[in-house]
């Protein structure tokens, strides 16, 4: 029988995060920050500060009382921060049981969280039932988008914002890695163009785009070699040189962003969709 784009991302996902209780154990991974398995694809708290695009979300939006709706959640790092925040309910569905054996332990102490295990796609939510704020870390060019994106509209509350971090798919240096590490990634993800994240106010919804990490990039693909060598033990001294690095780059990246051509090549694009 043939496999659906289901089957593979849950196999694809369950393996990374069975992968990753093997080796590190599960007390770990529910230990990890931001920046985790998935988010930068950096795995340890070392390397936090790379999580810029996720630290402007956190910054920018007040979850206090808020209801929230996490589309791939993975492991739970984020609904573990909406919930500690003072999110009044969080719920978090994701497709790969492992992600949610991991999420699940994760946010067992609090009890304003409910994980749904499904593909987005086809969760049922009662019709009427609607967010403040859908949020959604490299997950939706997993999904179905068309499908995905009359969902978010509709359970979308009127003065509701959906946001997205996503990865982009128009850094022709980016698309070269992603060709030359086909492994690290699921067969049908696909990332956005800037087209595309711009027609997604065909869905009756404000798109706005802040785009993140340009030369950052390679500090961050230093910063996953050097953990390989290291065997993820990365001296401290070299962790404070590549933080400070990337600082800089974080600099320079913030000036060239306000070359408009520029926008377009950055790795990481933070989306807020507003509905009126
Ligand atoms: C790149 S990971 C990101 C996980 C998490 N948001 C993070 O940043 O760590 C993509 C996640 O989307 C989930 N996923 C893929 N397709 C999905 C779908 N159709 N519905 C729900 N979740 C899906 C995967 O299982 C995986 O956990």
């Amino acid at each position: 029988m043939s496999q659906s784009v289901y089957d593979r991302e849950g196999i694809f996902h369950n393996k990374q995060v069975q992968k990753a209780v093997e080796t590190k154990g599960i007390d770990e991974l529910v230990a990890l920050g931001f920046g985790t398995i998935y988010g930068l694809g950096l795995s340890t708290h070392t390397f936090d500060f790379v999580d810029v695009p996720g630290e402007f979300v956190r910054r920018l939006i007040d979850v206090r009382g808020k209801k929230i709706l996490e589309i791939g959640c993975g492991i739970g790092v984020d609904a573990e921060y909406f919930a500690k925040a003072g999110a009044k309910q969080v719920k978090a569905v994701d497709l790969s049981e492992s992600c949610l054996e991991v999420a699940k332990k994760r946010l067992k102490p609090y009890k304003n969280t409910v994980l749904l295990l499904s593909p987005f796609e086809e969760l049922k939510l009662p019709q009427d039932e609607t967010f403040d704020l859908i949020f959604a870390r490299g997950a939706l060019h997993h999904l179905k988008l068309d499908i995905s994106m009359q969902k978010i509209r509709d359970h979308l509350k009127s003065g509701g914002k959906a946001v997205l971090i996503e990865p982009s798919s128009d850094n022709p240096f980016i698309n070269l890695y992603r060709k030359l590490t086909p492994t690290k990634r699921t067969e049908d993800e696909a990332p956005l163009s800037n087209k595309v994240i711009r027609d997604l106010s065909r869905y009756g919804l404000t798109v706005s785009v802040y785009p993140f990490i340009l030369i950052g990039l390679p500090i961050v693909l230093l910063m996953r070699g050097l953990r390989a060598c290291y065997n993820k033990r990365v001296p401290s001294s070299i962790v404070l040189l590549l933080k400070f690095l990337f600082k800089l780059s974080e600099y320079i990246d913030k000036a060239l962003f306000f070359i408009p051509f520029m926008k377009q090549w950055a790795w990481i694009k933070v989306i807020i969709l507003a509905k009126k």
